[in-house]
């Protein structure tokens, strides 16, 4: 009888085999097949190879999951649901910046309960099981302890072409005036690593997809921090519109993000 492994150590195995295919793509990216899924929406031959080898890895020890990925329609199967982004950051492969994550996330009654962002160029490892706190590589993860907003770097996703609304450049006058510096990584799950790394102090982004957030999501929560959505909502695996944040800043960015009503 098979002794089935833990899901992180499934995950893991298997963004790391996705993750080796991603690297030699990576090391020839000149030769890697470009084709847009829609305005400014990349896919290239890279994602749907890693999705395929990640789909396989998975499916072995979860044969009767839901899969819900990037690339590929939706496989209906019992309630265990396996989410997928197989390249988080496809415009920063695309132009040979490092900052990528492959993303696998378990979601069980509504609930994420294990996450995985694994960035294969620079060899990061993120990962959080519920109650079990969060981990990069062996490093135990913490959200920043600062209070101060004038003393925190704020992350966010710049939208682009279709993505953009009405309000973005009011959203970020409002944090950048009053903050230490404003980033984006161009991958909201490595933007997500950040804050539960204690680097930025909170984040928010409009409009991502559960691939985007999922694993992130309880990577932050097992590291102390708190998700809501921008107007401070619960955050639910339906939400498209997120806010996290060390906690102690929480309230302060919700209320700079209030200034307007903001149309998508
Ligand atoms: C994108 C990245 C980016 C965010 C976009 C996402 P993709 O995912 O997370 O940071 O701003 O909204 O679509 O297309 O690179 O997987
Ligand atoms: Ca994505
Ligand atoms: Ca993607």
């Amino acid at each position: 009888m098979m002794i089935q492994p833990s899901v992180i150590n499934i995950f893991e195995k298997a963004v790391r085999k996705a993750g080796k295919s991603i690297v030699r793509d990576f090391g020839e990216i000149e030769n890697v097949q470009i084709q847009s899924k829609d305005v400014g929406d990349f896919v290239t031959t890279a994602d749907i190879k890693a999705e395929k080898i990640l789909l396989e890895t998975l499916q072995y020890y979860y044969p009767n999951a839901t899969y819900i990925t990037e690339e590929s329609e939706k496989i209906k199967g019992d309630e265990e649901t396996i989410v997928i982004d197989p390249i988080d950051g496809t415009t920063n492969f695309i132009h040979g910046i490092p900052l990528i994550g492959i993303v696998i996330g378990r979601v069980f009654e509504g609930e994420i309960t294990d996450g995985v962002i694994f960035n294969p160029i620079l060899n990061e490892f993120y990962w959080a099981s519920k109650g079990k706190g969060a981990w990069c590589n062996n490093k135990k993860l913490k959200v920043s302890t600062r209070k101060n907003f004038t003393n925190c770097v704020i992350g966010t996703g710049i939208p682009h072409t279709n993505k953009v609304y009405a309000n973005y450049l009011d959203e970020i006058n409002s944090i950048t005036k009053s903050c230490a510096g404003l980033r984006s990584m161009g991958s909201a799950a490595i933007d997500l690593a950040h804050v539960a790394l204690g680097k930025y102090d909170a984040f928010w982004q409009r409009d991502l997809n559960l691939w985007d957030v999922c694993s992130g999501v309880l990577i932050i929560r097992e590291a102390g921090g708190k998700v809501t959505q921008p107007d401070g909502k619960e955050w639910t695996t339906e939400s498209r519109d997120i806010l996290a944040s060390n906690l102690f800043v929480h309230q302060e960015i919700q209320e700079k993000l209030k200034t307007k009503d903001f149309e998508l």
